[in-house]
């Protein structure tokens, strides 16, 4: 698994006066296969997790995934860290379903032949085979999700990073969510209000107003957020 170090980080949104503490005084290794972030709207999980692949820069500490340094090294850990955000249509760039899942393959030197026999094998893995040339954009929410999953799992990265990838979906579609990420044998950071989908993680932490409040088992995690939440 990948060892991610969250060294000393702290993170501010806004200038002047409008300045305020998003991520405070953050230290931690994770190093579980499933990592799992919970906490209330607002609390700092997105922030967090997009520190994992670069998509924000600490203001203070360092980021390293297995020693590479989101900030200096962006290229190389963007490659090896794959993200999902919540919404699907954010991250769903090409006209159909099997050019989309293709996109992420482009400028690795793979052939023709490979490029295509790799988009097939991810349309087959991830239920969207009967929909390879359909319009990404009429795809229902689950199979959108799904897609946005193959698309960054045909990647192979080495950590996957979802950021709530079922709250927008029924409760077939989150199920075909989990049973996917149950099967990833990559490491996951999960951020998630699905605190059932939390069964079995290694590893749940709580944030609260930009802390690290619990970090534990889930049972235990997910008792401190509602206490937190009930509070
Ligand atoms: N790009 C940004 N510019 C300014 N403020 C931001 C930005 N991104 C996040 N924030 C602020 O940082 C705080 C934490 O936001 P974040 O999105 O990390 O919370 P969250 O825990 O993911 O919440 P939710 O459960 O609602 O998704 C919020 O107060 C938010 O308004
Ligand atoms: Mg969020």
């Amino acid at each position: 698994m990948p060892r991610i170090r969250v060294a000393d980080v702290s993170h501010s949104f806004g200038d002047g006066s409008a300045r305020r503490p998003v991520l405070v005084d953050l230290d931690l290794t994770l190093a579980e296969p499933r990592i799992g972030v919970v906490g209330a709207n607002g609390s700092g999980k997105s922030t967090f997790v997009r520190l994992l692949n670069g998509l924000v820069h600490p203001d203070a500490g360092t980021v390293t995934i297995d020693g590479r340094d989101t900030v200096r090294d962006g290229r190389e850990v963007r490659r090896r860290v794959g993200f999902c955000f919540t919404d699907p249509d954010a991250q769903i760039v090409m006209p159909t379903v099997a050019e989309d899942i293709a996109f992420g393959l482009r400028r690795r030197g793979l052939s023709k032949d490979e490029m295509r026999a790799r988009t097939q094998a991810a349309l087959t893995a991830y239920g969207l085979d009967g929909h390879a040339d359909h319009p990404a954009h009429l795809l229902s929410g689950g199979q959108k999700q799904l897609l946005a999953l193959a698309s960054v799992l045909v990647t192979e990265p080495d950590l996957l990073v979802l950021d709530e990838p079922t709250t927008l979906l029924d409760l077939r579609n989150a199920a075909m969510v989990r049973r996917v990420v149950d099967g990833l044998p990559q490491q996951v950071v999960l951020v998630t209000h699905h605190l059932d989908l939390l069964d079995g993680f290694d590893r749940v932490v709580v944030f609260d107003e930009g802390r690290i409040v619990h970090d534990g088992a889930p049972a235990e995690a997910v008792a401190a957020y509602r206490a937190l939440a009930t509070r």
